[in-house]
């Protein structure tokens, strides 16, 4: 019989919901890749900021929006990501990438070239793809197999970001100043023109605030495996 038909699959939502793990951890469960799209807009972000260029100058971006070559690893088990040759996987998740990566990510040549990117990936993913951002189900794949929004409260988003910088950072984290930066991130990435951050009508929306990962990831599996079986 012939191969079935790669399943892409669109997670989206705003930080410390758990999109990433969720999103591993399902593309490795399945055998599907996995994208970050996230880390894409961080490093053009970590490019721009070591090219001099000002992140609050739209014009300035968007002239050099075409300049850096991102190339994304598309293995769940160990998603790297280059620019321009370089591994970008430490530097992106900075606090300096993440305070600009918003103004960044609002601008629409960065969205068109980053955009075609991602398209081009899941076209060529053999089994399908597990792809996690903002715009996935809205606008990058509006066509996805299954659309999940995830929601949580922001005390539980703030919790498990500020969990995640003290395993990385290793040092004392104010929970009070992440929820703060995490909040301001989501109402800028919610309210920009250019494809905001906003739950497809055919998404399904799971609130992860009283799950754990592995009831979020069960969840995921099961919601594709039914489409896969409807197909
Ligand atoms: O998921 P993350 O925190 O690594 O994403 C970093 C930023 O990138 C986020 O604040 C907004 C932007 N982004 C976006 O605009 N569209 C996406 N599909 C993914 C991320």
């Amino acid at each position: 019989p012939d191969a079935p038909a790669p399943v892409i699959v669109a997670i989206d939502g705003p930080s410390g919901t758990g999109k990433s793990s969720t999103s591993r951890a399902v593309a490795a469960k399945l055998g599907l890749s996995y994208l970050d799209t996230g880390a894409q807009y961080r490093a053009i972000t970590w490019w721009m900021l070591n090219h001099g260029i000002d992140v609050r100058d739209a014009a300035a971006v968007a002239a050099a929006a075409d300049r850096p070559e991102i190339l994304s690893g598309t293995d769940p088990a160990d998603p790297t990501i280059t620019v321009d040759g370089a591994d970008a996987s430490g530097p992106i998740r900075t606090q300096e990438v993440t305070d600009a990566v918003s103004a960044v990510s609002a601008v629409p040549e960065v969205r068109a070239r980053i955009t075609e990117l991602q398209r081009a990936i899941a076209a060529s993913a053999p089994t399908g793809i597990v792809v996690e951002g903002r715009d996935i189900g809205t606008t990058v794949l509006p066509d996805a197999d299954l659309k999940i929004f995830l929601t949580a409260s922001p005390e539980a988003r703030a919790a498990r970001r500020g969990g995640e910088l003290k395993s990385r950072d290793g040092g004392r984290v104010d929970l009070d100043a992440t929820r703060e930066a995490l909040l301001k991130r989501d109402a800028a990435d919610s309210t920009r023109k250019t494809s905001p951050l906003k739950k497809a009508e055919d998404a399904v929306e799971v609130d992860t605030t009283e799950l754990t990962l592995e009831q979020v990831v069960e969840c995921v599996v099961t919601l594709i495996e039914e489409k896969q079986q409807a197909r």
